[in-house]
């Protein structure tokens, strides 16, 4: 049976939460089968699956293709859908349209980017049956205004602003936040005051769970890799072995070592 956010919170009681992104029904049995609690149909498909230099080009009928595979080999895993770039922008409506397809395609839960100005759409999903996942620090459809890739919230006013659009998002109804390379004191400064289950990417140790991009750890992507990027089949032997590993580091609180973190000055 599927779990339920009242599992996950009663499991984040005594645990972290595993998650990795999944793109299909083969691998979310894998997943699934190896303790990882959160699937998440991220839109970075569209740069590990479809070769794109970024997220930018992923449609909702993209995400909803691959929602639906992980759905038929998830058993137990919550999925949580990544609504695409220009897909809930425009207005709270749009966002539902696309949200519904996204949960009719077998999602449980569909994450968005961004603070402050998405707090009124997440309050309108959260009202009509939509369980929010927020993203803030680095949101990568944001990559062109930021001007790359970069670790957010490093001086007072930046932090201030994830803090605040944290504060926006949970506030709005969202269950569940990722947090994306941010230092890790911030990260920390969010999870002290959290009403969400937060998720660290490039965080935190003290967030409620972690999650990585699975080419990430499986060490299939090429170019450069982020600070927060470990390798597990590097000593995992196998791709069932790597993700247990995986999942018994984060479980542990093993997983991110201050090497996979950033701090203040980073
Ligand atoms: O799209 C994605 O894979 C993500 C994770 C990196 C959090 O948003």
């Amino acid at each position: 049976m599927r779990r339920t956010i009242h599992d996950l919170r009663r499991l984040a009681a005594t645990r972290k939460l595993a998650s990795l992104t999944c793109y299909d029904a083969s691998f979310a049995g894998v997943l699934d089968d190896a303790g990882v609690d959160i699937l998440l149909v991220g839109d970075s498909l569209g740069m590990v699956i479809q070769g794109h230099a970024s997220t930018l080009p992923v449609t909702v009928g993209d995400v909803a293709y691959h929602t639906r595979a992980v759905a038929r080999g998830a058993r137990t895993a919550w999925i949580v859908a990544d609504m695409p770039f220009g897909s809930y922008q425009a207005s709270p409506e749009q966002a539902l349209g696309n949200a519904v397809e996204l949960m009719q395609a077998g999602a449980d839960m569909v994450k968005l980017e961004g603070g402050e100005e998405m707090a009124a759409t997440v309050a309108f999903l959260v009202a009509r049956g939509v369980p929010v996942c927020g993203h803030v620090g680095l949101t990568p459809q944001h990559v062109q205004t930021l001007g790359g890739y970069r670790i957010q919230g490093k001086d007072a006013a930046g932090a201030e602003r994830v803090l605040a659009g944290a504060r926006a998002i949970e506030e709005a109804g969202a269950d569940m936040l990722v947090v994306e390379a941010v230092p890790h004191s911030l990260a920390e400064r969010i999870v002290a005051r959290r009403r969400s289950l937060v998720i660290g990417i490039g965080a935190s140790a003290a967030c409620d769970g972690q999650v990585l991009v699975l080419h990430d750890m499986l060490g299939v992507t090429s170019g450069k890799r982020p600070r927060f990027v470990k390798n597990f089949l590097a000593e995992g032997g196998s791709v069932d072995g790597a993700v247990r590993r995986y999942v018994d580091a984060v479980r542990s609180g093993a997983f991110p070592g201050p090497e996979q973190v950033y701090a203040d000055e980073a």
